[in-house]
C-alpha cells in the first residue's frame, strides 16, 4: 500500500507540467505554481500550453479529480510536504554559462512557505555546485528544509512515458539523518517506479548534479561522433547510415543517438553542453571538456553542410529559387523550436537569397514568433507547389511517409535533400527525384 503525499512543482513548463501531472496519477495531492498567470490559466483548466503526446488527455484527467491543481500564488504550496523545483535554466544572453536567476527566485520563494520537515527537490539543470549554494540560501532562515537532487531525463515528445518509467532514479541527499530521511520520503514519491525495479542511485549532491550534465554531453558527443563520421563519408563516398548500423550492433556502441544528419538543437543538449563547459573553466579544469567545444563545432557545421549541398544541387546558386523546408521543430512530436537546427538552415538559406517556405504539423506558431522574417504555411502541399528544391529537416512521420510519386506532381524541380537520412532513398530515387542526404553518396 502506497503513501499518498503533498507535493508542490514550482514551474510548469515542460519538466514541471508533465511532473505535476504524473505525479497527480500517482495518487499524490499536487499543487503546480508559475509566475506566468496565463499558464497557470491554462493549466488549470486542463490544456497544456505546449504540445506533448500524451499530455492533455492525463492533464484533463487529473485536474478533474481535484487531486491536481494550479495557483501562481506560491502560499498555496504551504501544505506539501515535498517541493520540486522545475523552473528553466536557459542559457545566458551572449555567453555559455547557465541563467540561474528563475531557480534563485523559486529557492526564495520556497523559503518563505517551507515547515520543518519538508524537502526542497531540485531537478532544474544546474552547473555544479548550484545545490551547494542553495543549501547555505536555506540555513539563513529558520526553521530550514532539507535539500534533494532528483535530476530529471525525460525526452521532450516521449514526457510522459519516461516519467513514469525513468531509466534510472537518482537522489543527491546529504549523508546524515535529514538525508535518510529525505531518501525514504523520495521513495515513496516513486514507490511505483521502484516497485518495478528502476534502479536506483544514492549519492551526494555534486554527483546528481554532474549526472545530469554527464549524460546530455554523453549523448551529444554522441551525434557529432556520427556527424563526423559523416563528414569522413563525404570526403570518400561512404554511406554513413550503413556505417551507424554496422558498428551501432557493437552492443558496446548500439545504434540509439547514431543518427547522422543536421544534428542536436532543442531546450537541452545545445545550452548544457556550453554552460557544463563554462562551469568547467571556473572549476580550473576547462581542458577536461575541451572536446566538448569539437562536439559543438561538428553539430554546427552540418547546418552550414546543408545549405553547401542546397546550393550543390541547384547548380550553383540558390537565389531566387523556391526551396520548400518541412519541419521546424527541433525534432518530431515537439513544438519547440529552441535552438531549433531545421530554422536555422530555413533562415541561412533565406538570408542567402532563396525563397523560402516552411511547413510543420505542431511548431509554426512557435516558429512565426520567434523567425517573424520567414514565410510559413499549414501544409505540405501549399510548401512544395512550384518548389525547385524540397528540404527534410524534421523527420515527423507525416513527412517520412510522404508519397514521391504524388509529390513530384506538385513541385517545379523534383530534388529532395534529406537532412535527417530518414526517406527511403530508393522509393525517392526510382520515383524520379534527385535524392540527398548529409553523409551518403
Ligand atoms: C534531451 C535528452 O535526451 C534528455 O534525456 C534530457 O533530459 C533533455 O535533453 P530532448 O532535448 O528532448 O532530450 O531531445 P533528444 O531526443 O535527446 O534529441 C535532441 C536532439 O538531437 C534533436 O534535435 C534530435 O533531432 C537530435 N538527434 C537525436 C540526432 O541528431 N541524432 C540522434 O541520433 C538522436
Amino acid at each position: 500500500h502506497r503513501r499518498a503525499l503533498r507535493i508542490s512543482v514550482i514551474g510548469c513548463g515542460y519538466l514541471g507540467a508533465v511532473h505535476a501531472a504524473c505525479m497527480a496519477a500517482l495518487g499524490h495531492e499536487v499543487i503546480g505554481v508559475d509566475v506566468d498567470a496565463r499558464k497557470v490559466e491554462a493549466l488549470a483548466s486542463g490544456r497544456p500550453p505546449f504540445y506533448e503526446p500524451e499530455l492533455p488527455e492525463l492533464l484533463s484527467e487529473m485536474v478533474a479529480t481535484g487531486r491536481l491543481q494550479f495557483s501562481s500564488d506560491i502560499s498555496d504550496a504551504a501544505s506539501a510536504t515535498v517541493h520540486f523545483i522545475c523552473v528553466g535554466t536557459p542559457q545566458k544572453r551572449g555567453e555559455n554559462k547557465a541563467d540561474l536567476r528563475a531557480v534563485d527566485a523559486a529557492m526564495t520563494a520556497l523559503l518563505g512557505i517551507v515547515k520543518p520537515g519538508d524537502v526542497v527537490v531540485g531537478k532544474s539543470t544546474v552547473p555544479v555546485g548550484t545545490a551547494e549554494r542553495l543549501v547555505e540560501m536555506m540555513a539563513e532562515v529558520e526553521p530550514a528544509a532539507t535539500l534533494a537532487w532528483n535530476p530529471e531525463f525525460l525526452r521532450e515528445g516521449h514526457a510522459v512515458k519516461d516519467t513514469f518509467h525513468p531509466d534510472r532514479l537518482v537522489y543527491g541527499v546529504p549523508d546524515d539523518a535529514a538525508g535518510a530521511r529525505t531518501t525514504s520520503l523520495l521513495s515513496q514519491v516513486y514507490a511505483k517506479a521502484l516497485a518495478e525495479g528502476t534502479p536506483l542511485i544514492v549519492t551526494n549532491y555534486t554527483t546528481a548534479q554532474l549526472v545530469k550534465v554527464a549524460a546530455n554531453s554523453f549523448l551529444a558527443t554522441k551525434i557529432s561522433f556520427i556527424n563526423a563520421m559523416a563528414e569522413l563519408c563525404e570526403a570518400t563516398g561512404g554511406d554513413v547510415v550503413q556505417l551507424a548500423d554496422a558498428i551501432g550492433h557493437d552492443a558496446r556502441i548500439g545504434r540509439q543517438f547514431l543518427n547522422a544528419g543536421l544534428g542536436f538543437g532543442g531546450g537541452c543538449l545545445p545550452k548544457d553542453i556550453r554552460a557544463f563547459m563554462a562551469r568547467a573553466g571556473e572549476l580550473g579544469v576547462d581542458q577536461a571538456l575541451a572536446f566538448l567545444r569539437e562536439v559543438d563545432s561538428i553539430n554546427m557545421r552540418r547546418r552550414v553542410r546543408m545549405v553547401d549541398l542546397a546550393r550543390e544541387v541547384c547548380e550553383g546558386s540558390i537565389v531566387g529559387r523556391r526551396v520548400a523546408v518541412l519541419g521546424a521543430a527541433f525534432k518530431p512530436e515537439s513544438d519547440d523550436v529552441r535552438d531549433s537546427p531545421a530554422l536555422s538552415v530555413a533562415a541561412q538559406m533565406a538570408l542567402q537569397g532563396a525563397d523560402v517556405v516552411v511547413t510543420d504539423p505542431k511548431a509554426i506558431e512557435n516558429a512565426a514568433d520567434k523567425w517573424p522574417d520567414l514565410h510559413f504555411v499549414d501544409t505540405v502541399e501549399e510548401a512544395v507547389t512550384g518548389a525547385e528544391l524540397v528540404l527534410l529537416l524534421t523527420e515527423w512521420q507525416q513527412y517520412v511517409g510522404l508519397d514521391p510519386v504524388e509529390l513530384k506532381r506538385r513541385v517545379k524541380m523534383p530534388r529532395i535533400l534529406d537532412g535527417r537520412n530518414a526517406l527511403d532513398s530508393e522509393a525517392w530515387r526510382s520515383a524520379g527525384w534527385t535524392y540527398r542526404a548529409l553523409g551518403r553518396r
